[in-house]
């Protein structure tokens, strides 16, 4: 099921996009207890699904500068921590992105995808239904198709594909968000949705998902605790007092004056899960907090996420071994290598603590404000 190609069991050297990532993504599988016959299926996928950008060396600048990571490189990884055993590892990759141009970016993301799921059989028609909407002649930016897989035992991913509600223009973002929901059913879906700022993503479980899902993603500039809270739509479940708790936690509950504009953050992101179309209502609700923007490098960015992971009584120590796994940075010696945190809510599931880790193969951003002794022993 594996399916190896022959002659492409070689990954490509270190210094290039997919030798760097695919070490950083063997490394990352003993941390998630899979064993070595699955890693070096998955850590193969990762540099086939990337295509020629696989073997591009990483002093070129990135072919494409995609905006899945603030370095451009086209890949992150992410860890989802539930109570009572090994946190799940992703990867979400852009197959396109040595495509040139953002309408070949998506033409050949959707052939890569296609052609890795007839191998693993999962079945993309419901991809195929939205082809029009997301990939038009002319597509706008900022992305065309990222993909992620969820590398559980076994060798055969789940896979999730993100597409852009903007591809038609930012102007046609929620007509086409409210038209792929029609097709595959979720007639009464738009309508639940909360109030946000911008459609950011569009997203679609493909192959042996449990309850395969539909996703919605939404920007939120300037949020507060009380309207994080609120923005659930999932009849019962993720409950406003948690996911206040969980906002403050990963913000570090910053207090900001009028007057103070503070620095330039990314949006907080919430995600609307569907899956029946029965009650019309989602089953799902994820909170995506840019923790990086909020710190002023890792170090306390893992303080946040640790202190989160314990809220929920969850061990920390698998992202701690994770970081070691991606880079030999101290985490005092930059910030943006954990991009995110989440909480996912999911009908009749225990919350789900999610880290997002960069790959930072072309660039570690420096840390922020550091005093000149705190700069100092961080190096
Ligand atoms: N890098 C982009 C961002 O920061 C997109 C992205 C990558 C993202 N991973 C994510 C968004 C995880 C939310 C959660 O927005």
């Amino acid at each position: 099921m594996t399916a190896r190609r022959p002659g492409s069991a070689t990954p490509p050297g270190p210094d290039t996009v997919g030798g760097r990532t695919a070490r950083q993504l063997l490394r990352l599988c003993e941390v998630a207890g899979l064993d070595t016959a699955d890693s070096e299926a998955y850590a193969l996928t990762l540099t086939e699904m990337l295509g020629g950008v696989a073997e591009r060396p990483l002093d070129l600048p990135p072919a494409w500068p995609t905006f899945l990571s603030d370095d451009h490189t086209p890949v992150e990884f992410s860890l989802a921590f539930v109570p009572g055993g090994a946190p799940t590892l992703r990867v979400l990759l852009e197959p396109g992105c040595g495509a040139g141009g953002l309408a070949r970016n998506g033409r050949t993301g959707l052939r890569a995808v296609r052609k890795a799921a007839r191998r693993w059989g999962v079945a993309t028609d419901r991809l195929d239904e939205l082809e029009d909407l997301f990939f038009p002649p002319s597509p706008k930016g900022p992305l065309a198709l990222w993909c992620a897989l969820e590398l559980r035992p076994g060798g055969v991913p789940r896979v999730k594909v993100y597409l852009n509600p903007a591809a038609s223009g930012q102007n046609r973002a929620a007509g086409t968000v409210a038209e792929a929901l029609h097709r595959l059913g979720h007639r009464e879906a738009f309508a639940a949705l909360p109030p946000g700022d911008r459609h950011l993503f569009f997203a679609l479980d493909l192959g042996d998902w449990q309850e395969p899902r539909v996703k919605v993603y939404l920007a939120h500039h300037d949020l507060s605790a009380a309207q994080a809270g609120a923005l659930s739509r999932m009849a019962g479940g993720a409950p406003p007092a948690q996911t206040e708790a969980f906002f403050r936690i990963a913000t570090g509950d910053e207090a900001r004056g009028p007057d103070d504009a503070g620095p330039v953050r990314r949006p907080v992101q919430s995600c609307h899960a569907f899956t029946e179309t029965a009650t019309g209502l989602p089953s799902g609700f994820t909170l995506y907090v840019p923790v990086r923007d909020h710190v002023r490098h890792d170090g306390e960015a893992l303080a946040r996420a640790t202190a989160l992971l314990g809220h929920h009584g969850l061990d920390p120590t698998p992202l701690v071994r994770a970081l070691d796994a991606v880079t030999s940075r101290r985490p005092e010696e930059g910030v943006g290598l954990i991009a995110y945190l989440a909480l996912a809510h999911q009908q009749g599931r225990p919350p789900r603590v999610t880290t997002y880790i960069s790959s930072e193969s072309y660039e570690v951003r420096p840390p922020v404000g550091l005093v000149p002794a705190e700069a100092a022993t961080a190096g």
